[in-house]
């Protein structure tokens, strides 16, 4: 597949038809993600991946009741075939900026940091595997970490320290998507989002 194909046709998909991911293929692919950019290539990002077993013990750990009750997309989402959580360790880059090559970026001090790398590395390890699904004709959807994320650390087995960059849901899509919201927003177009410097 060709690379701008394969940027043109990823969508977020929420309904998945219940195929289980090969969880080996699957750690292949993360793997493969894992060869993107890495700030001073620190290395701090990981994938934490789980088969169709683990889908409904994720949505149950990650949403609440209230929202699965209410919730169009729950059904889809549940028939995911499989989980990849993203996450970093913050402290792998304080260290490697405090390395003598590094040292006077001053960003051994978290607080100095005004863009995390770690989620910069993530993000982008991130879409490497969100395109490398897409040309194994798999689909996806990114859930970003805006609530429960210390439960569901703890129930993946990511250390405490370690921090969440998001979900990625993945399987064979069934079609049956609600149309998201987002999508019918008015936006400036992405040529209209290429600036030249003045
Ligand atoms: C950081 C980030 C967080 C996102 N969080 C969610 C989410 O929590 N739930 C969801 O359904 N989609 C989420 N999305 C998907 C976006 O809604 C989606 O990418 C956007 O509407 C554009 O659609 P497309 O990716 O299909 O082109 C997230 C995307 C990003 C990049």
């Amino acid at each position: 597949m060709e690379l701008r194909t394969a940027l043109e046709q990823r969508r977020m998909i929420r309904s998945f038809d219940g195929t289980p991911v090969d969880v080996t293929n699957l750690e292949e692919l993360c793997a493969q993600a894992l060869r993107a950019p890495s700030a001073g290539n620190s290395a701090g990002v990981y994938f934490i991946v789980g088969g169709v077993d683990r889908v409904h013990e994720y949505i149950e750990v990650a949403t609440d009741p209230t929202w699965r009750e209410r919730s169009r997309r729950i059904d889809g989402l549940a028939r995911a075939g499989g989980v990849v959580l993203v996450a970093s360790d913050p402290a792998t880059y304080l260290s490697r900026y405090a390395a003598a090559d590094k040292v006077s970026s001053g960003l051994s001090d978290r607080a100095a940091w005004q863009v995390p790398y770690w989620h910069t590395d993530a993000a982008m390890a991130t879409m490497a595997l969100l395109l490398l699904l897409e040309e194994e004709a798999l689909q996806a959807t990114l859930w970003g970490n805006f609530r429960h994320d210390e439960a569901v650390k703890e129930w993946a087995g990511i250390p405490p320290t370690w921090e969440l960059f998001g979900t990625v849901l993945l399987g064979r899509g069934d079609g049956a998507d609600h149309r998201s919201a987002s999508l019918d927003r008015t936006t400036p177009t992405r040529a209209q989002r290429v600036l030249r410097v003045r």
